[in-house]
């Protein structure tokens, strides 16, 4: 049993305005509950030395490491022994170059550390620990905009598929891509077929060669569509960041506006049948365009059980409060 020290990612604090410590705990206590069977304390926020960290105890063996160290918005992990700060090591799951996902700049892109939390603790639902020591999973953005979802899913090694409305966000997402895969070296074909897309990659021709290959599927199309492009229980985690229901930049489309409500009877179905039985479903929405029973109503209605509580609300905006919830589809 060791003490543990977690900071927090300086930048955390900017996206998150302040609540990135508490956020990071409450990550922290969900990822042990799920990914662990709870054998972690519950963590604490704590300033050491005038700056926050989240604290907490437990026996930090490989496997809860490996699942610590991938916290969203993790800087450094810290043995704690009296007053002294050792560090250890992380084990993140990061396959390829951050940049993948901090170089996209665009109006109504998703913070790439909100999504890594949210597909965190959607992979942990869906395979428990597996999810952070190397099993690969297939991650669906079902409204995939310009692929933030995909990218951070790329970057730890999953395969990822993505369904946006938008033809326009999805040939920027294809372009940026490949782009990015063709200035990085990387071992990769790109196949277009009607509205999708398919891109394998590997970091060069042996890992190819050996089938150590991901894929990223994306289609141009509604959303309800989902199943006739990607096939029932096709995927294990669906991460999904939802229309806020308020205008972004220069998107005009009624569709890119509709807010959660409208949205969620019609896609619901179409996500529960693509998910496979115990995979899981992330969701962030703003809580101001609906609030978060009216949310959890839905999910238990649409046949998931929700397995997240409400400690990552936070504020975006004036208009804008954010929220995540995590629920299972039933085995
Ligand atoms: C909050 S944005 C997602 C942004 C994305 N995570 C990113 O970082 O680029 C929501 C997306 O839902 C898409 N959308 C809205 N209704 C849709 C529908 N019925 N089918 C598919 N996409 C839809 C919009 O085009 C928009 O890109």
């Amino acid at each position: 049993m060791v003490d543990v020290a977690v900071l927090v990612l300086p930048a955390a604090n900017r996206v998150y305005a302040g609540s990135a410590p508490s956020l990071l705990a409450a990550e922290l206590a969900v990822l042990d509950a799920l990914a662990l069977g709870g054998r972690l304390s519950v963590p604490a926020v704590e300033v050491l030395g005038g700056v926050p960290y989240v604290t907490f105890s437990g026996d930090l063996d490989a496997e809860a490491l490996a699942v610590v160290s991938n916290a969203s918005s993790l800087y450094a992990v810290f043995e704690r022994e009296g007053g002294v700060l050792r560090p250890v090591a992380p084990a993140r799951l990061e396959r390829w170059d951050e940049d993948l996902v901090t170089i996209p700049r665009y109006s109504g892109k998703t913070n790439e550390q909100l999504t890594r939390l949210l597909l965190n603790l959607t992979v942990a639902a869906a395979a428990g620990s597996g999810a952070f020591t190397g099993r690969k999973l297939r991650v669906l953005d079902p409204l995939c905009g310009r692929g933030t979802t995909l990218n951070v899913a790329a970057l730890c090694g999953f395969d990822a598929a993505g369904v946006d409305l938008d033809a326009r966000d999805v040939d920027a997402y294809v372009h940026f891509f490949t782009t990015w895969l063709k200035d990085k070296r990387a071992k990769h074909t790109s196949r277009r077929h009607g509205a999708s897309t398919t891109v394998t990659f590997a970091p060069d021709k042996d890992a190819a060669k050996a089938g150590r290959t991901q894929e990223v599927v994306v289609v141009a199309g509604d959303t309800t569509s989902v199943v006739s492009h990607f096939g029932k229980s096709s995927v294990d985690a669906i991460v999904v960041d939802l229309p806020y229901g308020v205008q972004h930049g220069s998107h005009s489309e009624s569709g890119l506006r509709r807010s959660p409500a409208e949205l969620l009877p019609t896609a619901l179905p179409a996500w529960t049948s693509v998910l496979r039985a115990g995979g899981a479903a992330g969701l962030s929405w703003n809580a101001k365009a609906l609030p978060r029973a009216e949310m959890i109503q839905m999910l238990e209605a649409a046949g998931f059980s929700v397995v997240t509580g409400d400690g990552f609300a936070h504020r975006v905006d004036r208009t804008i409060d954010r929220d995540i919830v995590v629920a299972r589809r039933p085995r």
